[in-house]
């Protein structure tokens, strides 16, 4: 949701802003814009729609300077429009500033404004903080943005130029992302890495209520009292290709095909594959720990949240420890039973969910023991969770999650094993043949992209179908689960998953000729009740797509079309699963003409509630 880049260095700002910009499309966006410093005021240049309106008209009146800010907005306070659109200016024209978040209290901030005089152009809260800094600068920056920060509830990450400090921009943030680049000759700020690869690659998180004072030659920090503080480098290793599309016409499938290499590169961060054994230290819990627990809480959103339902799934079978699944935004808002000491795991590609970032705190403010599934280094899920288990799946750009999701199983997976062998309920030969079958799955996987043209060949004979339904049972239902929520968000098709052991409790009555079943069944010893689910729809005029772990009786005389994986270990077979069922979503998005990267109404990092 909304993206914020800014810019002070030797440089014409524009390019670099557009550049930025670009990169945090895929956040999701419905208007841009820029504010430039020349020197001699500050211009604005805004444009609803899609970035390339504002490239034309920069290209139709170009602003020069070397220091400036940048946004797309994804609205909230007030429609996508030209005069809601970001930056916004106070009265005087002395402020601009870009924000991403939600100031809770804006209607009180602009009451109080209104009574001093100020004028407000905008629907925005975004404007009532341009006019609050401008109302509280007394010709002080630092402490104009420190008294605002007090005055401010809610989110947001602030980027503000003062016309009274030429190129310098002040930034701050709560609950709300961002990060800031430096280099040898210039200074970034930015709501997400992939913004600053191009430039630079050693970047500071900024923490809630600090505040960032970019320079062209250098970056001073402060904490909420306005004192100096010091702040420590990250070096990000991601490479810049990894955030560019490549010779993919979409980032999904792209990063479809880079599940393969996110698979190797994250089970060797946790097993020695050469020895066939798990990296027993990284797990968050001892022997004795895992011995102990009693039950585990998994916290998450979206795709997150249906990677945890697959991790209950290992978990339990494996380790024979109670797991419980919640969303997020329910449980925050719920009467979870927390104890000091329980185990709270939260996952998060992005780190920076705002309904699991308060979860997390939640589990930490009990005392619980808490661990994060993450992807993104610095971020404050990774800065705030007590252990955090990294995946490696590299910059995720597309809204839709794929290579994240596999590594989140793949985490979830070894952690099933390692508390397995720790709790006493798997030998190490028993775990070291489950990490065999896991080294070789991702050749498996490469001959599922290699054999794809089956899959597109169906969606272009299935994508106007109105209705689909993904049934499974066990591990395949919560797989079913992902599969659903895969096509509906990209190619708007209406997608629910059910268990298939659930059909005749209701569901079975919307089955029609000409609906579309999917069916998932690679659990051998559910597949003769899933034969049954799967004659029960077709009987009813269903087309049944069926999906299996190798040959599996039973399937063929039910079903209009069989999918066969590689055989393998039964709980294996999400890794392998669930590529077909991305790439089918894909398919039918691209045969339907949807904007695959960037579905409607979705935004790829939530950072508000
Ligand atoms: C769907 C999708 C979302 C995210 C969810 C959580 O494809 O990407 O459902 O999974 O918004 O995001 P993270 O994992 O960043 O916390």
């Amino acid at each position: 949701m909304c993206g914020i880049v800014g810019y002070t260095g030797g440089e014409a700002c524009v390019p670099i802003l557009l550049e930025g910009l670009e990169a945090l499309a895929y956040r999701g966006y419905d208007s841009a814009g820029v504010a430039v410093f020349d020197g001699e005021k500050i211009s604005l240049c805004k444009a609803q729609g899609q970035l390339s309106n504002l490239s034309v008209l920069l290209r139709e009146q170009p602003l020069a300077g070397s220091c400036g800010i940048g946004h797309t907005r994804w609205a909230t306070h007030g429609e996508p429009s030209y005069v809601n659109a970001h930056p916004h200016m106070d009265d005087a024209k002395q402020i601009a500033l870009v924000h991403n978040g939600i100031i809770e209290n804006y209607q009180n901030l602009k009451q109080m404004l209104i009574q001093k005089g100020c004028e407000f152009v905008s629907e925005t809260d975004t404007e009532v903080v341009a006019q609050l800094i401008g109302s509280l600068y007394m010709g002080d920056c630092l402490s104009a943005v420190l008294a605002a920060m007090r005055l401010m509830e809610g989110s947001f990450a602030l980027s503000i130029l003062f016309y009274d400090e030429p190129r310098t921009i002040y930034c701050c943030c709560k609950d709300s992302p961002m990060v800031v680049g430096h280099s040898e000759s210039a200074s970034f700020v930015a709501s997400d890495i992939p913004a600053l690869l191009p430039y630079t690659r050693d970047v500071c998180f900024m923490e809630d209520k600090q505040i960032a004072v970019l320079r062209p030659d250098g970056v001073d920090y402060f904490n909420e009292f306005g004192l100096p503080i010091e702040k420590t480098l990250t070096h990000i290793d991601w490479d810049v290709e990894a955030a560019k599309k490549g010779n993919f016409e979409h980032f999904m499938m792209k990063e479809i095909f880079e599940e393969p290499v996110a698979f190797k590169k994250t089970l060797e961060q946790y097993v020695s594959v050469k020895e066939l054994r798990l990296k027993t230290d990284i797990f968050p819990w001892s022997q004795e720990e895992a011995a102990a627990l009693k039950k585990l809480s998994i916290v998450s959103c979206g795709t997150a949240y249906h990677a945890a339902l697959l991790g209950k799934k290992f978990i339990e079978r494996m380790a024979g420890l109670p797991v419980e699944v919640d969303i997020a935004s329910e449980f925050r808002y719920g009467d979870a039973v927390l104890e000091p000491g329980d185990s709270l795991m939260v996952i998060s590609q992005s780190g920076e969910t705002a309904d699991t970032i308060a979860a997390l705190r939640m589990a930490n403010g009990r005392g619980c023991r808490t661990v994060a599934i993450c992807n993104v280094i610095g971020s404050t899920i990774a800065r705030e969770a007590e252990t955090v288990l990294f995946t490696y799946a590299g910059p995720e750009i597309a809204v839709a999650a794929t290579k994240s999701y596999l590594t989140q199983l793949i985490v979830l997976y070894l952690t099933a094993l390692d508390l397995a062998q720790k709790r006493g309920r798997m030998s190490a030969e028993a775990v070291a043949s489950r990490i065999l079958e896991m080294a070789a799955m991702p050749e498996r996987m490469q001959r599922i992209l290699d054999n794809r043209e089956r899959i597109q060949y169906f969606a272009s004979r299935a994508f106007s179908v109105k209705h689909v339904f993904f049934i499974g049972r066990g591990i395949d239902h919560a797989l079913a689960m992902e599969a659903a929520l895969k096509l509906k968000e990209i190619s708007y098709i209406h997608s629910e998953a059910y268990a298939a052991g659930e059909l005749k409790h209701g569901t079975i009555a919307l089955i029609e000729e000409g609906s579309l079943v999917v069916a998932l069944a690679t659990q051998p010893e559910l597949l003769k009740k899933m034969a049954s689910n799967m004659e029960e729809v077709r009987v009813r005029g269903a087309r049944v797509l069926a999906v299996t772990n190798g040959p599996a009786d039973g399937v063929a005389a039910n079903s209009h079309e069989q999918w066969e994986l590689e055989p393998m270990e039964e709980t294996l077979t999400p890794f392998c699963a669930i590529l077909p069922m991305q790439l089918l979503a894909y398919y039918m998005a691209v045969q339907k003409g949807c904007s695959v990267d960037r579905p409607r109404n979705l935004a790829k990092s939530v950072t508000v509630e």
